[in-house]
């Protein structure tokens, strides 16, 4: 007698979905690392990525700080560009003639007053957007940033500014530098957030020994790479454990096994910045297939039954 066919698994499920945005895999090109230029979204579909995060804009262009504004030390960089943009109406004009959008595009935005997000979400609304994120996390321009994304009352404010002007879901960015990540995750899930990113870059700087100076233009930059992964995984598992929406993963990803870790420890969905400086955009199929592989060995069906597997170690 044959022995039984056996039927053939499906293949893991990878796609993520948060409302109306939707992504056939879980990563993301991070905000900031590849520039200003939308031009590069094809590439970056190309590539393999599920979305792209563009770079934080405000209402006002912005020069950002003198050179040097990164540095690379041992596992990451620390950079201080200072938020440089073309501003709201020139970055509008570019996206209204954006030929092709193969993957979703997440607006990054930055701002001091909760009004001023209302007014960025609302000029956006009829644009090819997918989702917006709310820089409340750069570590080295004041005002904004992480100046505002410690204190709960206005990342509420902002929050529910962007919220209501918004058709889209609306992520938090936060950062790792603050004393209760909890606190300022919940702030901002309580307004109405769709979804929280941790993290920024946590505050860091270099000098020069034989100088004595400091490197950066700016004294003070942000740690981003291999060297802020650790903390970013304990941001995620905290944040995760504590509030109800998801919390998409970042910081020092740079292979499909770090993307799992961070999904163990409770991110739906992860963003890769940095990497793509060490090894180029070729990092994306890199992390998703590696991810698949991951899952089918495991005989997991999506990445939903990996999501905050850690969780269960008491
Ligand atoms: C050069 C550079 C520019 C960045 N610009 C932004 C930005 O404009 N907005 C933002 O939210 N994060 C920005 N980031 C932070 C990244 O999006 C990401 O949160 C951080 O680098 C940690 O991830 P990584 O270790 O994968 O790079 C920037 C990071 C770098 C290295």
């Amino acid at each position: 007698m044959k022995p039984p066919e056996e039927t053939p698994r499906a293949a893991p499920q990878l796609s993520f979905q948060l409302g109306s945005f939707k992504m056939k895999n879980p990563v993301m090109l991070a905000s900031g690392v590849v520039g200003v230029t939308l031009d590069i979204l094809p590439r970056v579909a190309g590539a393999g990525a599920g979305a792209m995060v563009t770079k934080s804009i405000s209402i006002e262009p912005r020069e950002g700080y003198r050179n040097p504004t990164v540095v690379e030390v041992e596992g990451g960089y620390v950079n201080a560009i200072g938020l440089s943009n073309p501003g709201l109406e020139a970055f509008v004009k570019d996206l209204v003639t954006l030929k092709e959008k193969p993957i979703p595009l997440v607006v990054s935005l930055f701002g001091s007053e909760p009004d001023e997000f209302g007014h960025m979400v609302s000029t956006l609304e009829s644009t090819p957007v997918d989702c917006y994120e709310i820089n409340l996390s750069c570590p080295h321009v004041e005002k904004v940033g992480l100046e505002v994304g410690q204190d709960p009352e206005a990342v509420s404010q902002i929050t529910k500014s962007a919220k209501k002007s918004s058709s889209r879901p609306v992520l938090v960015k936060v950062s790792p530098n603050i004393a209760d990540i909890v606190e300022i995750a919940s702030a901002a899930a309580d307004a109405g957030a769709d979804g929280i990113t941790a993290v920024n870059t946590a505050r860091a700087m270099v000098i020069d020994i034989e100088t004595g100076r400091p490197i950066l233009s700016n004294k003070v930059g942000g740690l981003s790479g291999p060297a802020v992964k650790p903390i970013a995984v304990r941001c995620v598992y905290d944040i995760s454990r504590k509030v109800d929406i998801p919390v998409i993963g970042c910081g020092g990803i740079t292979s499909w096994r770090d993307a799992v870790e961070f999904m163990l420890a409770g991110a739906s969905a992860v963003q890769v910045g940095s990497a793509v400086a060490y090894k180029g955009l070729d990092v994306f199929k890199e992390i998703v297939q590696g991810i698949q592989k991951y899952l089918d060995r495991h005989g997991l069906k999506s990445i939903g039954e990996l999501v905050g597997r850690s969780h269960s170690y008491q």
